[in-house]
């Protein structure tokens, strides 16, 4: 390929990547498979790589991450960030526009209604149609940059090819939605690591990430609610549609309101149908339209005169706290529970409600039989959030935090710069090793159906199980003994025990329980080390060496091969009969074939299409099913129908037969 030919493709590839994906965030639509657009990327990356002269910063293939920021410059805002008056009942809102009403002077106005999102503020800049900067708040005057990270948001358009304003700049509220929240919790727990709070904190904690591939992964999303700049149109509604023309995401939600009342409704409505976003909102916002009154009203020192937030109700109860509980997770993490007398909140009623950790409950300052406020999120657990201290009753004590374990007495531990108290007992403590072995019979990894979280409970209870090797010596007899087991279902049992003994490599790997080696994690692993010899003679910096494998895993991988106990333990599964390396089938002879598709047909003279099929694997290739413009060889045989090979051709497909391929391997 000349220069001039790369320079073309991957203009080309950025053009096609890019359009896909306005038409998936903006029109809600596929106009190509996901696989499609992979191969497409795939193809932009290696051409990029390969000619490094032709780098752009609003590449669609920056959107995969890839830059490492230590420090993110802090810069000054253009026009400062502000923030919003706050309104939390209707005559708050009434008295805010006979205000609006009185600085205008009798000329007419209408408001503009958005939803307010609950996210973290960001400033985008654009010159000449590009992404060139984005910023968080910070203190309103000055905020960090933190444009690769912005870069991997997906909804937003890196480079505009429509006519637009030399320079302009955007706001918006970037997010997490409640779904993407779910999975990385999902993730994390899988991964034996703490939980995140809320959508927000988790949104405002990943923008802020120094890896910027990490950031790409948890998917943040955007929508956008303001435009400033020289050229401006004469509404704030006109301004927004600008903005979705040009390919920005705004919300469809937004209403324009022609009299206070008609702001009243749209509030009525979303406070009814919040739950049903797929983003969380607090509030309302509610904006003069027109660009001319807003600079007639001004702003005070900290925000305009010509917005305001309504802010919803948090759905409230208050209930007396008749204890505090403390649960030890999987990992050891110590959770606080409220006891609650029970209340009525939204519709269920409320028994418990999480205090987070030990600076939750210094911060609330709770007492013995505290009068406490209890309030439900979206839907994230019932959470404390004050204290009604005129219910306080006098003498009454502080609560103080557990120093020890509740469930075994070890003193507990804090590490430096978190907030949770762990215990360390991590090989004694019942329920994590209770939990360790929940892990190890789940679906995704040893799927052992047969097994539940009571029957784990009744062999522990009964000393016959402390760790999952244990499981494999389980007898006849020993299930016998069981409450609740006859012979058909101890039969059953021991069976599934059996069963798991073929469980992949990687699902094996992943059900040992290693922090931070989630399934990802350790498919990556056991791809890479193809058995666990490999794996756990590994040094930290082979381990960081393959693709998306960090110091924090590559650590916790060594500490878990280094304990003397899980080492026996892995020994005891071995002997079982477990799976610690590849299948043959699976194993991977080189990467000569990496990145490449292949289709298979005719017949062969030396090999079956299953071998090919296999050999094409091994050599990191990929078989596709059927021809397109994206495949890279077609593997053609005897008796090939001519129809495919026509096609092939006009597409300008790759043909190579049998003996070219082995050449391709490496072996002839
Ligand atoms: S307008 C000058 N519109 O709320 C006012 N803000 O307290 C600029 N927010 O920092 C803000 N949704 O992070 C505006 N539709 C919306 C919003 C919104 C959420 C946030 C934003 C701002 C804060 C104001």
């Amino acid at each position: 390929m000349t220069k001039e030919q790369a320079k073309k493709r991957i203009q080309e590839l950025r053009e096609l990547l890019d359009y896909y994906n306005y038409m998936y965030y903006q029109e809600d639509t596929s106009v190509i498979s996901d696989q499609e657009f992979d191969k497409l990327m795939a193809e932009l990356i290696e051409l990029e790589k390969a000619w490094p002269e032709f780098f752009d910063p609003n590449s669609p293939s920056q959107r995969v991450g890839g830059t490492i920021t230590k420090n993110f410059p802090t810069v000054e805002h253009e026009y400062p960030m502000l923030s919003l008056g706050n309104t939390y009942s209707v005559e708050e809102l009434r008295e805010f526009d006979n205000r609006v009403r009185k600085g205008l002077e009798g000329e007419s106005y209408e408001y503009y209604c958005e939803l307010k999102f609950d996210g973290v503020a960001i400033s985008l800049k654009y010159e000449n149609g590009r992404l060139v900067q984005g910023v968080t708040r910070g203190d309103g005057t000055r905020g960090d940059d933190v444009t690769p990270n912005v870069r991997t948001i997906r909804s937003l358009p890196l480079v505009i090819r429509k006519e637009v304003p030399a320079r302009f700049e955007v706001r918006g509220e970037v997010l997490l939605t409640k779904a993407a929240f779910r999975k990385i919790n999902q993730q994390r727990l899988e991964a034996g690591e703490e939980l995140f709070a809320n959508p927000r904190n988790t949104a405002s904690g990943t923008l802020k990430m120094q890896e910027s591939a990490v950031v790409a992964r948890r998917n943040l999303t955007c929508y956008v609610y303001g435009l400033l700049g020289p050229q401006l149109p004469p509404t704030h509604a006109e301004a927004m549609k600008w903005l979705k023309d040009w390919g920005f995401p705004v919300s469809p939600t937004s209403k324009l309101c022609r009299s206070i009342q008609d702001v009243f409704d749209y509030i009525a409505h979303w406070d009814k149908h919040r739950h049903e976003l797929e983003v969380e909102i607090d509030g309302i916002v509610i904006k003069v339209n027109s660009h001319a009154q807003q600079e007639k009203l001004g702003y005070t020192a900290k925000s305009p005169r010509w917005a305001i937030a309504y802010k919803f109700k948090a759905e409230q109860a208050c209930t007396e706290l008749l204890d505090v509980t403390y649960q030890v997770g999987r990992t050891g993490a110590i959770t606080p529970v409220a006891e609650l007398q029970p209340v009525q909140l939204s519709g269920t009623t409320v028994k418990r409600a999480s205090l987070h950790n030990a600076n939750e409950i210094k911060r609330l300052d709770l007492h013995e039989h505290d009068y406490v406020y209890v309030e439900k999120g979206g839907e994230i657990i019932p959470k404390v959030t004050g204290v009604d201290l005129s219910k306080r009753k006098p003498g009454s004590k502080p609560i103080r935090f557990i120093d020890k374990c509740p469930e075994c007495g070890t003193p507990l531990v804090r590490h430096p710069g978190e907030a949770q108290h762990y215990c360390p007992n991590e090989k004694n403590c019942p329920p994590q090793l209770k939990g360790r072995i929940e892990h190890f019979i789940q679906r995704q990894a040893m799927d052992i159906d047969s097994l539940g979280e009571k029957t784990i409970a009744l062999l522990f209870d009964k000393g016959l199980v402390r760790n999952p090797a244990d499981l494999y010596d389980l007898k006849m007899a020993d299930i016998l003994a069981l409450e609740g087991f006859q012979e058909q279902s101890a039969r059953n049992l021991l069976e599934g025990i059996v069963k798991s003994k073929k469980a992949p490599f990687e699902a094996v790997l992943f059900a040992l329980g290693i922090r931070h080696v989630g399934k990802t994690v350790a498919e990556k692993l056991a791809r890479h080390f193809r058995n666990i010899d490999n794996l756990m003679h590994a040094s930290k910096e082979e381990l960081m060496a393959v693709y998306e494998i960090g110091e924090r895993i590559a650590e916790s991988v060594i500490a878990f091969f280094n304990d003397p106990d899980y080492r026996a333990e892995v020994e005891r599964l071995r002997q079982a009969g477990l799976q610690f390396s590849l299948q043959e089938e699976e194993m991977p002879v080189s990467d000569v074939l990496n990145g490449k598709s292949f289709v298979i047909s005719g017949v062969f003279a030396r090999h079956s299409r299953d071998e090919l099929k296999a050999l094409i694997k091994k050599h990191g290739g990929r078989v596709l099913s059927g021809v397109s413009g994206k495949l890279d060889y077609l593997l053609a045989g005897e008796n090939m129908g001519p129809a495919k090979r026509a096609k092939a051709e006009a597409l300008g497909v790759t043909i190579i037969n049998e003996e070219e391929f082995e050449k391709m391997i490496g072996n002839s």
